[in-house]
């Protein structure tokens, strides 16, 4: 079977943050030390996939681009893929069809955060089961402003609503989605919704009707952020900083996880250090290099 592939949803029009992002584009905000769109790379990474899309607007293409380069410098490949409008996260199956080519995939918000002792344990999990879809629920106190997991009595889940008014349960879905290569049929075959967008929780819905959408629990150990308001971007930043200072590690470093797998050599890793060297950034790249 075709090895999975990672996407990264990276368009929309960042309207939640404006006027921040009438100039740039919300993934490539900073998140303390290092662009949004770092984090959630990583965690693909984490996961052992190296071939990635990432989708975009058309408008904000080249400073992806210029942000994410082709992916040699981590040892990946980044495929380009543009979005003309903001049509839907379930769009992003049938954007990505011709580069998923028959492959399960893993898809992750350009804008999400996580964090957590065991995340490669439970993605491995999800990448392990090849047919049917896996998502990640997350208990928070708004439900309400996400997708939202509905559970029977025996704890089975039986059904996915996006921002309901009177939530089902305290778990959300987050932005994190494994897939099995029948996605980009399931996409097409989904009705807009009423506010004419492909709804990521229409296609998991689809799942869900035949039997094999699993759920993987996030527990209370995890951190995954929220960036959508002024103010939850600066609280992610903060917790960035306070996390990395305290145990003087990166959080959420691509450069760090290639390293970790074997993927850049000590040489190349040393040469992004250096290039970065006037920032914390690359200095702590050099001190991953010490015995
Ligand atoms: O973060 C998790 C939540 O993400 C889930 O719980 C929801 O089920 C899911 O619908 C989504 O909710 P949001 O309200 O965060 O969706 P939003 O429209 O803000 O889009 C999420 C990200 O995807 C955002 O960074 C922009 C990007 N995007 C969005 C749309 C609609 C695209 O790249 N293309 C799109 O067409």
């Amino acid at each position: 079977m075709a090895e999975r592939k990672g996407i990264i949803l990276a368009g929309g029009k960042g309207s939640r943050l404006h006027p921040i992002t009438l100039g740039i584009s919300k993934q490539l905000l900073p998140v303390y030390d290092k662009p949004m769109i770092y984090y959630p790379t990583s965690v693909l990474m984490l996961s052992g996939i190296r071939d990635i899309a990432i989708i975009t607007t058309p408008e904000d293409k080249e400073q992806f681009v210029r942000t994410m380069g082709d992916g040699s410098q981590w040892g990946v490949s980044f495929t380009y893929i543009q979005q003309p409008s903001p049509d839907g996260l379930a769009q992003a199956y049938i954007l990505a069809e011709e580069f998923l080519d028959g492959a399960p995939s893993a898809m992750v918000l350009g804008d999400n955060i996580f964090f957590g002792h065991g995340l490669p344990t439970q993605l491995k999990a999800a990448d392990a089961r090849k047919t049917g879809g896996t998502i990640f629920g997350y208990r928070v106190a708004d439900p309400e402003r996400y997708g939202v997991i509905g559970f029977d009595r025996e704890g089975m889940v039986t059904s996915i609503i996006e921002k309901p008014e009177i939530p089902p349960s305290q778990y959300a879905v987050t932005g994190l989605y494994y897939l099995d290569a029948s996605a980009p049929d399931r996409a097409r075959s989904i009705e807009k919704s009423a506010r004419g967008e492909l709804e990521i929780t229409s296609l998991l819905e689809t799942y869900l009707k035949d039997g094999v959408l699993s759920v993987e629990q996030l527990g209370r150990g995890f951190a995954w952020l929220d960036t959508g308001t002024h103010a939850s971007l600066l609280d992610a930043g903060n917790f960035v900083r306070t996390l990395s200072e305290r145990q003087g590690q990166l959080v959420g470093s691509p450069d760090e996880v290639a390293y970790h797998q074997g993927w850049i050599s000590p040489e190349e890793l040393m040469s992004r250090a250096t290039r970065f060297g006037k920032s914390e950034y690359g200095r702590y790249l050099q001190r991953l290099l010490l015995p």
